[in-house]
């Protein structure tokens, strides 16, 4: 009898093929099925030993929370929730160019100054430039122990050897292990890579980061499979062209995940940028009418953008709706709710609804700042220039509250903002943290437009 083939699974879903296709017949995915060793293939003769079990202990415990490592990045520290976790692995993503690697260097040139062993590998770079970018950074000084590397076995012997407490790989894409068969930067090599150094993270107590490039649909390439593996998870972001760069915590088992951290690209690399509203309202000038600054929410990452929207006699007999970043649906049910409840008519005037930076917003809390927006347009008025607005609309025209509104309110309060044009919160007694911002509370879309007419008299 022949030896059994080894089978196919669906890496989507699960459902197991006896030959591979580019196609799961079972969840219509591409390109997930993945061969795997039959149960009867598998090596015969080793017999689970019986071992000594696992220990348990109670939840009440005590054990000793090691201190953070201070990255003398202020805006770093607090991203990571206070500076990092000995025994853990954090993963940076970002676009390629928006600066991951220098603002490692910068840490990295801090750590070893302060006498913590701090070894930076560097996979995508030789030595000769790393030396040339440390000297840019007034670096060259600093004791960071330094290598240009690829391969696993010879960074897991070298650092075993020299037991760095601090562990920076730039670029876990670039890694492989000999274990394996496949190309550097796939996922199964990305995969193997980030769990071995994982798992050395935690066994020897030192702290690892993996530098990740994000592909062009904002994904880390060899993508969610490290994210899982590593204690927390940052990406880097910002328009390369300009010179501003956001870190934000998506994932973080030691702190919070709403917290940015907002830097400067200069000539001697990042610095932290101490006012971001400056920065943020810098592109805004001067307060327009039409213009809202909406405090939304991209997926659990609070994100402000602003809403812009003109309102002017159509020229031609139908008149027009053009909407860019949000739907068109969303603006006929606000215009209608706007007409129908406040008396704002819009009949015979074409109406330009644009979300500005490029997002798309598909949050149902953005129809109040879509409303303020166009509420601004007809009266000529511009909104405070230090207020934010978001809630949900209904179509009897009460406003309702959106979800994370904290969230909302913190980001806005870290980028500068002194007010929020909202739905009053649920429980209004209930004593909010003073970083959070006061709130207009608006209850109901024609108090919202009577709010407007109030900032056109002044
Ligand atoms: P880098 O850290 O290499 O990006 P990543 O590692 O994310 O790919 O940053 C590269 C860009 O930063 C590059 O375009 C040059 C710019 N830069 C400065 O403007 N000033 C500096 O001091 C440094 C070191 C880089
Ligand atoms: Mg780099």
């Amino acid at each position: 009898m022949g030896k059994p083939a080894n089978i196919f699974v669906c890496q989507s879903c699960g459902s197991v093929h006896g030959k591979w296709a580019g196609r799961c017949d079972a969840c219509g995915e591409w390109n997930t099925l993945v061969e795997e060793i039959a149960a009867q293939n598998a090596p015969k003769g080793n017999k689970r030993k019986k071992s000594r079990g696992i220990e348990f202990v109670d939840l009440g415990g005590i054990s000793e929370d090691l201190p953070r490592i201070d990255m003398g990045i202020a805006e770093l520290n607090r991203v990571t929730g206070g500076g990092l976790v000995p025994g853990s692995a954090l993963l940076i993503g970002g676009d390629p160019g928006i600066g991951k690697s220098t603002l490692l260097l910068q840490a990295a040139g801090f750590t070893a100054k302060k006498g913590i062993k701090t070894a930076y590998i560097s996979g995508e770079e030789a030595t000769a430039q790393v030396r040339r970018r440390a000297k840019r950074l007034g670096l060259a000084d600093s004791p960071v122990h330094l290598a240009a590397e690829t391969s696993l076995g010879p960074i897991l012997d070298g650092l075993m050897e020299n037991k760095p407490d601090v562990i920076i790989i730039d670029s876990i894409q670039t890694l492989w292990s000999d274990q394996l068969g496949a190309a550097p930067g796939t996922v199964a090599q990305v995969r193997a890579c980030a769990q071995e150094l994982t798992r050395y993270a935690k066994k020897r107590g030192a702290c690892v980061i993996l530098v990740g490039h994000v592909t062009k649909d904002g994904q880390i390439a060899g993508p969610r499979v490290v994210e899982h593996m590593v204690d927390a998870v940052l990406y880097f972001e910002g328009d390369r062209a300009g010179q501003f760069r956001i870190l934000r915590a998506h994932k973080n088992r030691f702190g919070p995940t709403d917290e940015i951290g907002v830097f400067e690209m200069g000539e001697s690399g990042l610095s932290e940028v101490e006012n971001p509203s400056a920065m943020f309202l810098d592109g805004r000038g001067e307060a327009a009418s039409g213009a809202a600054v909406f405090a939304g929410l991209e997926g659990t990452r609070p994100v402000l953008t602003e809403i812009q929207a003109l309102v002017a006699p159509a020229a031609f007999g139908t008149p027009r709706r053009a909407v860019v970043g949000w739907d068109s649906g969303r603006l006929a049910m606000v215009l209608a709710v706007l007409e129908a409840r406040c008396g704002v008519s819009f009949g015979g005037k074409d109406v330009y609804l644009n979300v500005a930076g490029g997002l798309k917003i598909n949050e149902p809390a953005a129809d109040l700042a879509v409303a303020a927006a166009l509420a601004s347009s007809v009266f000529d008025t511009p909104l405070p220039a230090d207020s934010v607005v978001f809630g949900e609309i209904s179509l009897s025209g009460d406003v309702r509250a959106a979800s994370r509104t904290d969230a909302r309110l913190k980001e806005a309060a870290k980028l500068g903002f002194k007010r929020a044009i909202a739905p009053a919160q649920k429980s209004e007694t209930q004593k909010k943290p003073n970083n959070l911002l006061p709130l207009i509370a608006i209850k109901t879309l024609p108090e919202l437009i009577s709010r407007v007419e109030a900032f056109a008299e002044g």
